[in-house]
């Protein structure tokens, strides 16, 4: 594994703990940033998230507008209106609250605020030239480990394709993890984010591209997720559980920042850019189909994974104990009520050819352990709706 140990990186500086999004005026001071577009949705702005950390910044004298117009599985439209916004009122910082959508909004915002076109201009790695915006984030659930990664991932609205955009650009500056922020979350949100959160962690833990120091984040964040998700699901205002969900998305995003993922979010993206399925469930509904596939290439990593999971692997064989993993999965899913098929997410085979081709675009499939062929996506398109 030493030999993939090229490069390790992550220039974002985390700030944790109970309450820490009340101190974000003066976290925030030290960029010297004068006014900022804050990036948010209406729910963040009904649940009162933002109550303490406006105060906070008022204390410190920074200056702020309100754009909450993020949208679920945001389309380059809405970073295009964003930068409107944002170059109409003169900001010269960014802060996203909210999910995945506000954080991955506020980065394609921050993007075109110093780099010409359209956000899917700079689809793939390595396209956007000049340096962003300066960029903090407050995630209010935990999952998308966007706070610690540098991609976006924005929807084509005429091809429905996810569009991923990586660059070391994308990277935020600060992060705050207060969990304080998470605890009404509903219970169906904690479990969609936490299932995305540890299917980032599998993904990247038997990804090809691993490496020493990924996968000591990844098998961690499978840990921390397998004893923690199931509290915050179940005891919504369990601060510690809540907290150690934040700490897990986060470096798992890192993790996966630095190894990839795999086929799950190959094909998920297809089904959220189709049917507009929430990301999270329908990571989870394919997860044990494509540990299944994945089970023969790495077995060794899946008895790890299971053993993280906290299942008793004792006198079994590799291949069994692996399974033991795929069987925790299932369990989780079922505890969470996530369906254990992709029919019942509302997902029709009538686009199947375009679903695969789509996967197949994905950057993932590289990553995946087991080689995937065309065929073989579509094979577990077909396991993953019939249930098999
Ligand atoms: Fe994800």
């Amino acid at each position: 594994m030493i030999s993939n140990l090229t490069e390790f990186y992550i220039p974002t500086k985390m700030k944790i703990g109970v309450g820490s999004s009340e101190q974000t005026g003066e976290l925030i001071k030290e960029y010297g940033l004068k006014k900022l577009l804050i990036v948010t949705d209406q729910g963040v702005i009904n649940a009162h998230l933002m109550d303490g950390i406006e105060k906070s910044l008022k204390e410190s004298n920074i200056d702020y507008l309100v754009f909450d117009e993020v949208e679920p599985n945001p389309s380059s439209e809405i970073a295009l209106k964003g930068v409107q916004f944002l170059k109409q009122h003169e900001c010269d910082g960014l802060l996203a609250i909210g999910g995945g959508s506000s954080i991955d909004t506020a980065k394609g915002i921050a993007v075109l605020a110093t780099n010409e076109g359209d956000i899917l201009d700079y689809e793939g790695f390595g396209k956007i030239k000049n340096p962003a915006l300066p960029l903090v984030v407050i995630p209010t659930t935990a999952g998308t480990g966007s706070e610690a990664t540098p991609s976006t991932v924005f929807t084509n609205k005429k091809t429905s394709f996810k569009t991923a955009i990586l660059s070391p650009h994308l990277y935020p500056k600060l992060a705050i993890l207060d969990p304080l922020l998470t605890i009404n979350l509903p219970p169906s949100i904690t479990a969609a984010t936490g299932m995305d959160a540890l299917t980032h962690a599998i993904e990247s833990y038997i990804s090809k591209f691993a490496n020493p120091v990924s996968q000591a984040l990844g098998i961690h964040a499978i840990k921390l997720i397998g004893e923690n998700l199931s509290n915050a699901y179940f005891v919504g205002t369990n601060v510690k559980a809540r907290e150690e969900m934040l700490v897990a998305s986060m470096i798992a995003g890192i993790a996966f920042a630095h190894a990839k993922l795999g086929n799950v979010h190959a094909i998920s993206h297809t089904f959220s850019g189709i049917f507009n399925i929430p990301h999270g469930i329908a990571n989870a509904a394919l997860l044990p189909f494509v540990m299944k596939y994945n089970l023969p290439a790495a077995p060794g990593q899946m008895k790890e994974i299971a053993v993280a999971l906290g299942k008793d692997v004792t006198g079994l064989t590799t291949i069994a104990a692996g399974e033991k993993a795929i069987e925790a999965v299932v369990e989780m899913n079922k505890a969470f009520d996530i369906p254990n098929n992709i029919k019942d997410l509302g997902v029709t085979l009538d686009l199947l050819p375009k679903m695969v081709e789509d996967s197949m675009r994905s950057g993932n499939v590289k990553a995946n352990p087991r080689l995937t062929k065309a065929a073989d996506i579509k094979q577990i398109i077909e396991n993953a709706y019939y249930g098999i």
